[in-house]
């Protein structure tokens, strides 16, 4: 394998891996009503906190001999060495062959860390200070639009990770945003969700932040194109307005000048920052704007908070470690397929849609870094929706469907906005959504209500669901990012422990040609010589028929 330092063992020949499925068929039986009985302290040793967090992991299918195993399964798939190597800057992204190193993007002025011979930070800094520069001018109105309106409308155009990080973070921290101003995301190719976003907006208070790490992405450069016709026909196609409304933010320098941005207002970072890693970089610049350099500083201390602490806690006390250990668990042994992230927490109701990237382009894998294939399952599904919507949804699944699916329920002490007692209500269910799941209701209990006999099997609970609950104080930039980074670092434990590449993305190429060719054949004049499957081919020629209405 290249780059490899270490020889880790293949993961099923690994001892604590044949003792993990050795101590599974002990285990599979037991009931999380009995387990908690038997021990009325679990409920508070089961417990770990960190930057802010608490984490309580006793209602997971675990016993102290299989969290013993699985740090042990921790230790011997090295890594320690992983997470040391990430820190250390070593290009651990090999089909890539670069570094990864979102967390030198909270690292503080001070710190050190060196790719290829050159410590980051400083240049680090020296973008964040640029990006402060610009929000502050535009937040304070010295930055003015072409006619010398001062900007009130932000919108991000980005795809995948130079928007989801973007939204959710905008989402999130509204509460400390300018309320003066409107900022409006687009990512979709779809018409719609361009002309959705500025249907009501006056070019003359618009500023778009052009979001591609490599400038190349088809659907935003598409709507970056629509953005640049919809500025110019607003100042009667003016090409000196694009400077006032346009800036950029990427890695590819020539390919934002070729656009006809002006690099003075591009904002950049650099190929050790992979897409869904990158909300701390320029990236972030339209949380900046909405939050303003200090809040964003503060989100950026949070996400150092937790980096330090994954970086240098023991396995047994580390939250993104033993988030990552208990996924795996579940998944790998008692074959749950998902994960559901339920935050209590209005702010929070675009982080499961943030994580469903993070967690599946980082781990969707089926082969590991030595080209071999991975012998068990890799990501679970990540979903999620914020409570208590998703109650009276998807929950009946959770607790009578078929399936496990181990659920993590994220809230905050204090709101943000105390409104009689909704906070205690809101907490009250999410308490109780996590005792329903994990104790049930016994036959026992249903039949004691009264219940008739034939109803009884429907009101069965079967309980020994599994949960994690992470209770924070407030949803503050900072605690924000910490969550975001345990996330992270949760979706690193778990890549390193199947020995895959969590940081590549080969698997949305294919598709990505494919349609390349296939615009081609739906705008040409001419009936196009199709080669595809004749499902595809079909599909191609009705689409065109339909479009011509000669159907
Ligand atoms: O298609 C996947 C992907 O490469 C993501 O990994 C990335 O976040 C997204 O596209 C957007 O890429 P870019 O920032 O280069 O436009």
């Amino acid at each position: 394998m290249k780059n490899s330092k270490t020889q880790i063992a293949p993961l099923t020949e690994r001892h604590a891996w044949q003792a993990l499925a050795i101590h599974f068929e002990r285990v599979r039986q037991l009931q999380l009503r009995t387990l908690f009985a038997d021990d009325p302290q679990r409920g508070e040793r089961m417990t770990a906190e960190a930057a802010g967090f608490y984490l309580d992991y006793s209602k997971n299918l675990i016993t102290d001999e299989t969290l013993k195993l699985l740090l042990q399964l921790a230790e011997e798939s090295g890594l320690r060495a992983r997470i040391d190597a990430m820190f250390g800057g070593e290009k651990i992204n090999i089909t890539e062959d670069r570094a990864v190193l979102h967390v030198a993007l909270r690292a503080p002025k001070e710190a050190s860390i060196v790719v290829d011979g050159e410590n980051v930070v400083p240049r680090v800094h020296t973008v964040l200070d640029k990006m402060a520069d610009f929000c502050d001018r535009v937040r304070s109105g010295q930055w003015r639009g072409h006619t010398g309106k001062r900007i009130l409308n932000v919108v991000n155009i980005g795809i995948g990770g130079s928007d989801l990080g973007p939204v959710m973070a905008y989402e999130a921290l509204k509460y400390y945003s300018d309320r003066a101003m409107t900022f409006r995301f687009v990512s979709n190719v779809d018409g719609t969700d361009f002309a959705e976003a500025v249907r009501d907006l006056d070019p003359a208070r618009t500023l778009f932040i052009a979001s591609s790490k490599t400038f190349t992405t088809l659907e935003t450069m598409t709507n970056a194109h629509s953005a640049r016709d919809w500025v110019l026909a607003g100042f009667d196609g003016d090409v000196k307005s694009v400077a006032r409304h346009f800036v950029a933010v990427s890695t590819n320098a020539e390919a934002v000048a070729k656009f006809g941005i002006d690099t003075a207002n591009m904002f950049g970072f650099w190929d050790w920052v992979g897409g869904r890693y990158s909300m701390d970089s320029a990236i972030g610049l339209s949380t900046m704007l909405a939050i303003g350099p200090a809040n964003f500083r503060a989100m950026l201390t949070g996400f150092n908070r937790m980096d330090e602490h994954f970086r240098s806690a023991p396995f047994a006390r580390n939250l993104p470690v033993l988030m990552g250990l208990l996924a795996l668990w579940h998944n790998n042994f008692f074959g749950a397929q998902t994960v559901a992230v339920l935050p209590y927490e209005q702010y929070l109701k675009r982080f499961p849609a943030y994580l469903q990237q993070l967690t599946m382009e980082s781990n969707g894998k089926h082969v590991s870094l030595d080209g071999n294939r991975v012998p068990c399952d890799t990501s679970p599904i990540y979903f999620g929706e914020p409570g208590t919507n998703g109650q009276h949804s998807f929950y009946q699944l959770i607790h009578q469907g078929t399936r496990i699916i181990p659920c993590d329920f994220i809230a905050f002490s204090k709101s943000l906005n105390p409104l009689g007692e909704h906070h205690d209500i809101l907490l009250a269910n999410m308490f109780a959504q996590g005792e329903a799941l994990a104790v049930g209701k016994t036959r026992e209990e249903v039949e004691a209500q009264g219940t008739p006999d034939w109803l009884v099997p429907h009101r069965v609970f079967e309980g020994n669901r599994p949960s994690n609950t992470l209770l924070a104080d407030s949803l503050t930039p900072e605690t924000f990012g910490s969550l975001v980074a345990l996330y992270e670092h949760n979706v690193f434990t778990q890549g390193a422990i199947w020995n895959i590449g969590s940081f590549d993305q080969w698997g949305v190429e294919l598709g990505k040609q494919l349609a390349q060719a296939i615009i081609g054949e739906l705008a040409s004049e001419e009936e196009p010589a199709l080669a595809h499957d004749s499902s595809t081919n079909n599909l191609i020629r009705r689409y065109r028929k339909l479009k011509k209405g000669s159907l």
